[in-house]
């Protein structure tokens, strides 16, 4: 094949240099040039037809709004991740840590799919035979299960061509590369053609594409966000290789609502959907102990209970704060709302919290919970036993309500938790049967409140 001319151009002005340099010429900021294709491949005409089908213009009521149909993969959790199902058309991206569970999940579900539709896997990662011993070793039924062992773009998109699936998985597109572009496989300019060319098929012909991406080290999906912007579904895997469980999240879905999780655990049989994961984030000591917090936070539709923990201890030399799966920026100003408004000092002292189970959570009704378990671990005072925690802390030191606090609280009566130290905004009119609400206003009534409970 004749080689295309590929120029450098800029991913934060779009300014275009002929060779590579470690500055932009447009705007000077550094080590933003990646390697394109000059002319695209497909004229602009077509390109736009693809996508548009017809040009004519239309008012939006005269479009026939309905719901895509949903190919659900036949894997519940999966299925609730992607708000229902597969749509066809749609790209798909996952991302996560090498070795958390992306190939297993994809070719449970593609074996799954496999029984009543046309399906691909397209492995540039492993080799066919490594696949076909993981298929036989989660005794999944590959009788109609295609695989294509390559990572040619240009002879993957034919494949496709010719074959049609309705369903393929790229695993993974850092492995791809094209030959129009001399940069390696894994490099940001392969990785958005690649990604690219595949969106533009899978719109053209129908064809759901779903593609793994490997995250880096920051935690982003190679590529610089890049296919984040391409792509429709943007899923994460989440979770502590060293414990059984997985997320699988939602961060961005033209089909669905975000931030909808799929519970899973890595059994010796594949992944095994959790239908009811609420207890799974809570560690289990045999009496209480210090620096325990347990938080009701809401994932999606459903509420999930966390133990939050965290140590403070004297600190030598500068003080360090640290957090696991809670954001660290939050920590510092959660210590100086406690320093202010509660009057409880930590600057002497290094921090570490941590949830338990490698849940990530970002939401901020955490607040409150991190605050109490730092308050109980600085104190060395265990928390009163069956107490649930949840509110947003402010810097005026006010505690903020949290979105669907009724259905938190149910969850945790639910669990046999009988109290609950809740922002005054969140409690409810009518008692819930089983658990005892502590509503508070501020920080520092927090805090007192803790010590006339026992
Ligand atoms: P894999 O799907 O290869 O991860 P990724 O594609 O995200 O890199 O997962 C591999 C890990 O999962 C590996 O550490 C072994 C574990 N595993 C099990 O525990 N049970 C199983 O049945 C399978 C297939 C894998
Ligand atoms: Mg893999």
């Amino acid at each position: 094949m004749a080689k295309v001319k590929t120029i450098y151009s800029c991913t934060e002005c779009g300014a275009s240099a002929p060779k590579w340099q470690g500055q932009c010429p447009g705007c000077g900021v550094w080590n933003t040039l990646v390697e394109t294709v000059a002319e695209p491949v497909a004229s602009s005409n077509s390109r736009f037809a693809a996508l548009g089908g017809t040009a004519k213009l239309q008012t939006l009521s005269e479009i026939e709004a309905r719901e895509e149909d949903r190919l659900p993969t036949g894997v519940s959790e999966f299925d609730r991740a992607l708000g229902g199902g597969l749509v066809a058309g749609g790209v798909v991206l996952i991302g996560g840590d090498p070795g958390i569970g992306k190939s297993t999940l994809l070719l449970q579900a593609l074996a799954e799919l496999s029984g009543a539709n046309h399906v691909l896997y397209v492995s540039g990662e492993e080799s066919g035979q490594q696949i076909a011993m993981r298929a036989r070793r989660l005794s999944l039924d590959t009788k109609n299960l295609k695989l294509l062992a390559e990572i040619n773009l240009e002879k993957i998109l034919a494949t496709l061509q010719s074959e049609r699936p309705q369903v393929a998985v790229i695993d993974s597109i850092q492995t791809l590369w094209s030959d129009q572009l001399s940069s390696a496989p894994g490099s940001v300019a392969q990785v958005r053609e690649c990604a690219a060319q595949l969106t533009r098929l899978a719109k053209q012909t129908g064809i759901t594409v779903i593609l793994v991406g490997h995250v880096t080290k920051e935690g982003s999906l190679a590529g610089p966000r890049v296919l984040e912007h391409i792509v429709d579904t943007v899923l994460y895997f989440e979770g502590d290789t060293h414990s059984s469980f997985r997320l699988i999240r939602a961060v961005k879905n033209r089909y669905g609502a975000v931030n909808e999780i799929g519970v899973f655990a890595m059994t010796d049989k594949g992944l095994k959907g959790v239908n009811n994961p609420s207890a799974l984030f809570l560690s289990q000591h045999g009496q209480d102990v210090p620096g325990s917090c347990v938080l009701v936070t809401q994932e999606g539709t459903r509420p999930l209970l966390v133990e939050i923990q965290a140590l403070v201890d004297q600190s030598h030399g500068n003080a360090r704060r640290l957090t696991v799966g809670l954001e660290a920026q939050r920590l510092a100003m959660l210590l100086a709302v406690l320093h202010r408004h509660a009057g409880v000092v930590c600057f002497d002292q290094d921090v570490f919290v941590n949830a338990v189970g490698g849940v990530k959570i970002t939401e901020p009704a955490a607040d409150l919970a991190v605050l109490l378990a730092i308050v109980s671990s600085l104190k060395n005072r265990p928390l009163p036993a069956k107490l649930i925690v949840f509110g947003e802390v402010g810097l005026a030191g006010e505690i903020r309500p949290a979105p669907r606090g009724q259905e938190r609280l149910r969850e945790a009566a639910k669990l046999g938790f009988t109290r609950a130290m809740i922002p005054e905004a969140n409690k409810p009119k009518q008692p819930i049967a089983g658990i005892e609400v502590i509503a508070v206003r501020r920080v520092e009534e927090a805090v007192e409140r803790l010590r006339e409970l026992d």
